[in-house]
């Protein structure tokens, strides 16, 4: 029903456009909508690296570390705004790994949201960031085996399951997740 190939137009690195997105720079004021929808321990439960409840100073934490892992370009972190009535839904965060010649994939919508394609365009619209703006090599994501949304979406996008590694994680411990890559040399493009 819903493009897998959205038009995506980088504005620039704090900003991305897609046909139903935009994907900007966090900014202090949105931690209160922020924790409020990664509130919701089915949103929660399955981000690994988030405590829980995820109040607004957690929020407001994460906001200021995105703001310094950008300055120092170790990594990218976007909100997911709805274009039409710019509602703040989600995020989509690009990690630079090792050298810096790859990305690891982060990404949650609130609840409300789900199953309207949003995560895919989103994703398709980070991974031409990443490939066409910033030239990494490869980008990749890990998901929890049992969150098949979220490795729905990987698959949609673009990546494959190449292996598996182990996480920790804030509140389950350390635990398996599959990990999926895609590769700029087999990149399809947006
Ligand atoms: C994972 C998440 C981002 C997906 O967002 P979304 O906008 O609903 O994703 P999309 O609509 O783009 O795609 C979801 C796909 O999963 C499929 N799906 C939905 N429920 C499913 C289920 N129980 N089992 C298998 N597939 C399922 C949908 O049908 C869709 O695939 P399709 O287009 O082939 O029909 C969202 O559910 C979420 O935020 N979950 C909690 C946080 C999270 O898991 N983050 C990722 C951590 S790795």
């Amino acid at each position: 029903m819903f493009g897998l190939k959205p038009r995506i137009r980088v504005v620039s690195s704090t900003r991305i456009d897609t046909d139903r997105l935009v994907l900007r720079c966090p900014a202090a004021a949105d931690a209160s909508q922020i924790s409020s929808l990664l509130g919701n321990w089915n949103v929660a439960h399955w981000v690994v690296r988030v405590p829980f409840p995820f109040r607004p100073e957690h929020a407001a934490a994460w906001i200021a570390r995105s703001a310094e892992e950008r300055a120092v370009g170790a990594g990218w972190p976007f909100l997911i705004t709805l274009r039409d009535g710019h509602a703040l839904m989600g995020s989509m965060d690009l990690s630079l790994e090792g050298d810096r010649s790859s990305g690891a994939l982060g990404y949650w919508l609130g609840e409300d949201y789900w199953g309207q394609g949003y995560a895919t365009e989103a994703a398709v619209a980070m991974i031409g960031f990443a490939f066409d703006i910033l030239k990494l090599k490869e980008v990749t994501a890990n998901a929890l085996p049992d969150n098949l949304r979220s490795i729905r979406v990987l698959e949609k996008a673009g990546l494959r399951h190449v292996g598996r590694q182990v996480e920790d994680t804030v509140e389950r411990g350390r635990v398996d997740t599959e990990l999926f890559a895609l590769k700029r040399s087999t990149w399809q493009g947006p």
